[in-house]
């Protein structure tokens, strides 16, 4: 029966590519899934499931159809000419991993304003010292980008009290939430926010974003979280800032090398928490289900919400 089915196949680095293989063959019985390397047939690839694939993949299977993500960012996947203009590329959107990334920005959140970085650093020094906090109603939280992650970090961050403002591309409107767009409008939000959450994808315009400038316009002792791509921030800014005490901490889930060199000063600045890009992991059970319902609406000839726009790339 597999013989006759068109195959869909992952191909991934990452260690769990066998657990996305099952859970992909378990929501997409209609496919022959096997992993790349164990296609029998080439040119019976009709669709992949990729994270950094071989070129090779590409080249050798003439009737690939779509192209699929195994995470949210694809800023990797558009810089590869062989991934065509004409292959359909779809991205992760799971709410599974959004509930993971929003859980932890809130986390994130809490983290500095209930001060468990002074806290963290005082226990080493074994120094008994309390510190009085502004409240979440008090605390303007500014959330950069406010797609799928930026907009359930918003909400969570609301339910929990947060005063929450954002920043988009485009102009939006927002139930209950203050909303800025444009490179004024990056301004106006980080003057007003105690705590800024960056979960943008990495572009041409979004690149060092958050640099010094961007620090200069936070209020001072602000705290950075940062969620998006590593090439978001320029770290010697952001050092220069913590150190002056412009900003007063800061959390760091992506870097742009990765794993973070064990000679990067981010590792052992008291002010920096470093995150081994685990805020919202991929999981193949629920990101199969989203990866099956992507790929065949793509073969019935839908266009699904979740297809990579390559002119603003993402
Ligand atoms: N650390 C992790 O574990 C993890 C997990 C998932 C995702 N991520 C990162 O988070 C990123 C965002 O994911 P998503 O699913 O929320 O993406 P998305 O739904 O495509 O939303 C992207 C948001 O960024 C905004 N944006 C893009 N370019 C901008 C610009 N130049 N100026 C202002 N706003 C801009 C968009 O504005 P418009 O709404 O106007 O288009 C949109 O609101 C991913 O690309 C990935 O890098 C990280």
């Amino acid at each position: 029966m597999a013989a006759s089915l068109p195959v869909l196949t992952v191909a991934t680095p990452w260690d769990n590519a066998e657990a996305w293989r099952t859970a992909l063959a378990e929501a997409a019985p209609e496919f022959d899934v096997r992993l790349w390397g164990e296609a029998p047939d080439p040119a019976r690839v009709v669709a992949c499931a990729v994270w950094h694939p071989p070129a090779l993949l590409f080249e050798r299977c003439p009737n690939l159809r779509v192209v699929h993500a195994l995470g949210a960012g694809v800023e990797h996947l558009l810089q590869r000419s062989e991934v065509r203009p004409d292959l359909p590329l779809l991205r992760l959107v799971d709410p599974v991993m959004t509930e993971r990334l929003a859980q932890w920005a809130l986390a994130g959140t809490l983290f500095f304003q209930r001060r468990f970085d002074r806290y963290l650093r005082q226990q080493r020094e074994r120094r008994w010292l309390r510190h009085d906090h502004e409240d979440a109603g008090e605390t303007t939280v500014g959330v950069l980008g406010l797609g799928v992650m930026g907009r359930a970090i918003a909400a969570l961050l609301r339910r929990n009290g947060f005063q929450v403002i954002g920043w988009s591309r485009l102009p939006k409107e927002l139930p209950g939430l203050g909303t800025w767009s444009g490179s004024d409008g990056l301004r106006a939000v980080a003057s007003r926010s105690a705590i800024l959450i960056a979960v943008l994808p990495l572009t041409g315009d979004t690149r060092s974003i958050l640099d010094g400038d961007l620090f200069a316009a936070m209020p001072e002792g602000g705290f950075l979280i940062n969620a998006g791509r590593g090439d978001h921030l320029v770290p010697a800014d952001l050092m220069a800032a913590l150190d002056t005490g412009r900003l007063d901490g800061a959390l760091l889930d992506v870097f742009p090398v990765e794993p973070l060199p064990a000679d990067d000063p981010l590792w052992h600045h008291p002010k920096v928490f470093v995150h081994p890009h685990a805020a919202a992991i991929s999981n193949p059970r629920t990101g199969a289900i989203a990866i099956a319902e992507g790929i065949r609406a793509v073969l019935r000839g839908e266009r699904p919400a979740n297809l990579v726009d390559r002119e603003r790339g993402y």
